[in-house]
């Protein structure tokens, strides 16, 4: 750990110091710690330096021991308990269904990258039937259960879950590029996702924090993960090229409602669901600043990774050859 705990342990949790009532200058402190924590270049490598492994041989990360019985709604600072109950529902809303996204996940890649299709949604049999699930429901899929829980614990009730319906799989002329806009969709939400994580521990403490801690992990190494693997697969991206890709998902969408790109739509939809309205000022810019912080990360970890070092540890690209 970066940091050395100074103060008394009472104080002191995962995301640095605590006090009762935050201010919103404690509050961007602790996003800052928690990136700090979470968020590194070290870490970032590790996680994708053990995509090959989990291509050829897929564990389940294992969560560490969580003291369920601990959680209650005092571990909760800096926001009231209607407003994040709220948000909690609106993240268990977004996390289901999973099922939907890792099939149509499975089918953009399925012909370009049969190993990566494997790890997102598993495999079929002729007949279409799922015969084995992909790492990444796997690991996901126990997001819905532990935030449900969570929800019963803080508000005395069950969550009324309503799923969306994930987008279905759009066939297109250039399956090259359609993976590139489904890909750079998938990294995006696991952006979201991974920061609204660290956005929720920001706002709690104790076993509530520890159990968002895991859910956090679990989203860095699936980001982590995807942006690698779509580096690797797309070398040419740039900047300027998902700037573009992002910039024709918006027009699309205004044009074309059927589009699987309709990011903004996305974006929109997650912060009405995530009750955004609700949040005061400080809370919205500590969401704010958390996109920030861990873009930044990201990009300065992307800048490190090279097409030679990528070929070094995913094999030649052969996104070139595939593109013909
Ligand atoms: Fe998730
Ligand atoms: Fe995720």
């Amino acid at each position: 750990m970066t940091y050395v705990l100074t103060k008394t342990a009472s104080n002191m949790d995962l995301a640095g110091e605590f006090v009762p009532q935050m201010s919103g200058l404690h509050t961007l402190q602790r996003v800052r710690r928690l990136r700090q924590r979470y968020v590194t270049e070290a870490v970032l490598h590790d996680r994708l330096a053990d995509l090959p492994r989990q291509l050829t041989q897929p564990t389940l990360r294992p969560w560490g021991a969580i003291a369920w019985g601990d959680v209650s709604p005092d571990q909760l600072i800096g926001i009231d308990r209607a407003t994040f109950c709220a948000t909690l529902l609106g993240t268990i809303n977004t996390e289901a269904p999973i099922r939907g996204y890792t099939q149509s996940s499975r089918q953009y890649l399925e012909q370009l990258y049969p190993a990566m299709a494997r790890f997102v949604g598993g495999r079929v049999d002729e007949s279409g039937n799922l015969v084995e699930i992909g790492l990444w429901e796997r690991e996901e899929k126990r997001h819905t259960p532990a935030l449900a829980k969570l929800y019963t614990m803080l508000s005395g009730e069950k969550p009324n879950i309503v799923p969306h319906a994930a987008r279905p799989y759009q066939p297109a002329d250039d399956p090259h590029e359609n993976l590139y806009r489904h890909g750079l969709h998938r990294v995006a939400t696991e952006y979201g996702a991974a920061c609204l994580y660290i956005w929720m521990m920001a706002h709690s403490t104790g076993a509530l924090q520890a159990v968002l801690a895991e859910l956090l992990i679990d989203e860095i190494n699936h980001m982590t993960k995807f942006w690698g693997f779509g580096l690797w697969a797309y070398p040419d991206s740039s900047l300027l090229k998902i700037g573009q890709t992002l910039g024709q998902a918006m027009v699309q969408k205004l044009s074309d409602r059927t589009t699987q790109g309709s990011l903004p739509h996305t974006l929109r939809r997650m912060m009405h669901e995530l009750a955004w309205q609700q949040w005061s000022p400080t809370q919205r810019l500590a969401l704010l600043y958390t996109f920030d912080q861990v873009i930044k990360a990201l990009w300065a970890w992307n800048r490190t990774l090279t097409p030679a070092n990528l070929d070094a540890l995913l094999g030649e690209s052969h996104a070139t050859a595939s593109a013909n």
